[in-house]
């Protein structure tokens, strides 16, 4: 079964697969950026904390056209093995974890603009200051900036072990299909792999 671009009511399409997995990079790198930074000298944490913040706003807009995608886009089904209480649990975690990847740069913009000013990004451009210097409002959209990232590690944490869950436990297609994997998922598997590298078995009308 080929992927399209959009969502169907079985399958994600590319552009969310893609949405979700360059999120998934960019909040990883930000996310090393900014521990492994904390110990080192200024001369070096100064262009890794300006990386942090150029792919952080880079962050914002790819979350914001990801949520535009998203209100757009046909609605993934659950799948038959999942019960309907860890459906909606599921769905109100990829609610929060949408609105929290938007609160999590926009506060840490918030807080560098309070403190200092316009971003420079990637030493290209400068982003403009969205509110006026504030220590005060600083210190607090700092706090909500780290609180934040804290909240989401936390709801990231349930997520990725649902999905391991589902993938090992319950064996079913839910992190299958979240892959760029284009798995015939309503067709028979096959029962024993001879040759890891053969590909599944699909049946002769589906070969091209
Ligand atoms: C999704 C995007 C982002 C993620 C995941 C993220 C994550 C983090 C994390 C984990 C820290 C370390 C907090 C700590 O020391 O415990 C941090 C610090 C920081 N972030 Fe972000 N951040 C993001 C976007 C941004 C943006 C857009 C800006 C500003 C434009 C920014 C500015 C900063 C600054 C200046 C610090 C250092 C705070 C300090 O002085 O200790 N971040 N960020
Ligand atoms: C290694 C990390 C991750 C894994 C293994 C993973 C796995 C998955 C899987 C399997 C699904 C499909 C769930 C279903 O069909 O019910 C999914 C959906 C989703 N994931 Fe993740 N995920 C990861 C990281 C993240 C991160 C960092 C975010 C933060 C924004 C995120 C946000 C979402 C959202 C919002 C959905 C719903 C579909 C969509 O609108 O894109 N995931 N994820």
């Amino acid at each position: 079964m080929k992927l399209g671009w959009r969502n169907t009511e079985k399958t994600y399409g590319k552009v969310t697969i893609a949405f979700h997995w360059t999120i998934v990079l960019l909040i990883l790198v930000q996310f090393l950026l900014a521990v492994i930074s904390e110990d080192l000298s200024p001369a070096y944490r100064g262009p890794m904390m300006t990386l942090h913040k150029s792919l952080g706003i880079f962050t914002l807009l790819i979350a914001s056209l990801r949520i535009l995608w998203w209100l757009f886009d046909t609605k993934v089904l659950r799948l038959s093995t999942t019960p309907v209480w860890q459906a909606r649990l599921a769905r109100l975690v990829h609610l929060l974890l949408r609105i929290i990847v938007i609160i999590i740069p926009l506060s840490g913009w918030y807080f560098v603009s309070a403190y200092r000013g316009a971003i420079d990004v990637f030493g290209l451009f400068a982003i403009p200051p969205i509110t006026q210097i504030n220590p005060d409002f600083g210190r607090a959209m700092k706090g909500l900036h780290i609180l934040s990232f804290w909240i989401f590690a936390g709801l990231l944490s349930l997520h990725i072990g649902a999905a391991l869950f589902h993938h090992f436990i319950v064996k079913d297609n839910t992190l299958k299909r979240m892959l760029v994997i284009t798995i015939p998922h309503q067709l028979p598997r096959r029962k024993k792999a001879t040759n890891s590298l053969k590909v599944i078995d699909f049946p002769k009308k589906f070969k091209k």
